[in-house]
């Protein structure tokens, strides 16, 4: 009985999952990125699938394979995840923001590859835009789950997420710690609330994608129920 409930808990919501690093342009042939590698997000949207969720999965540059069943949006930037997550926005029940979106951008895009010069070269980076505190902005009832990766003061920087960007849950994980963060297939996460804060152990990241999705109901029906 118990396994019927867990199975159904997605059904009949959209879920909408960002995943992977962006890649930022600097000219034809060169880019700044990061080193995410999507497998968190994309473990998400399997998770999401299993429960039973309607998933799309916005990805910018992985090695990985789209899940089964999922609708798929390949982006490159982070202006490209922006507009996408922006346009399915309104139709969606959930949220989930663990791409690793660059906070920078080369400020000029060349039309030529830069050639060398003699001496250092110097890059004007400009910020991009804050995909996730523009969605808290503009929520209407979707449930917000952000990410933050940290290595200090994980809890508090994430508690601070969560209140600035007007998230409703941050998953929040110190990429430094052995198992967690950047390229492993397990993460140790903490899930954080306005009103909580729960430590899982180390888990693989489709059972933490599950406990998360579980967690994030949980809550929504706290909400409706105030
Ligand atoms: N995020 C976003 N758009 C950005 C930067 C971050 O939507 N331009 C989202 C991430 O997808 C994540 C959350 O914000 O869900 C937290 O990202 P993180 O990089 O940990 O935090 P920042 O706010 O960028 O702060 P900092 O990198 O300085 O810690
Ligand atoms: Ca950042």
């Amino acid at each position: 009985m118990e396994k019927m409930t867990e199975q159904r808990l997605l059904e009949g919501k959209r879920i909408v999952i960002t995943a992977g690093p962006t890649r930022e342009m600097v000219d034809p042939v060169r880019f700044f990125t990061n080193r995410s590698t999507g497998k968190m997000g994309y473990a998400l949207a399997e998770a999401a699938l299993q429960l039973g969720g309607d998933v799309t999965l916005i990805s910018g540059p992985t090695d990985l394979s789209p899940p089964r069943g999922a609708h798929f949006i390949q982006v490159n930037s982070a202006e490209e995840m922006y507009e996408a997550v922006h346009s399915g926005f309104n139709q969606a029940d959930i949220v989930v923001k663990s791409a690793a979106v660059a906070d920078y951008r080369p400020k000029e895009i060349l039309d030529e590859k830069l050639k060398k010069q003699e001496g250092s070269l110097v890059l004007e980076f400009e910020r991009t835009k804050d995909i996730l505190k523009s969605l808290g902005e503009r929520k209407d009832g979707q449930f917000l789950i952000g990410f933050a990766a940290e290595t200090t003061n994980v809890e508090e920087y994430a508690k601070a997420k969560l209140h600035k960007k007007n998230a409703d849950m941050i998953v929040a994980n110190n990429v430094k710690e052995a198992g967690s963060g950047f390229g492993t297939d397990t993460n140790k996460v903490s899930i954080i609330t306005a009103d909580s804060v729960r430590h899982l152990p180390l888990l693989s990241k489709q059972e933490a994608a599950k406990e998360i999705f579980k967690a994030a109901v949980h809550q929504m029906r706290g909400q409706h129920e105030e």
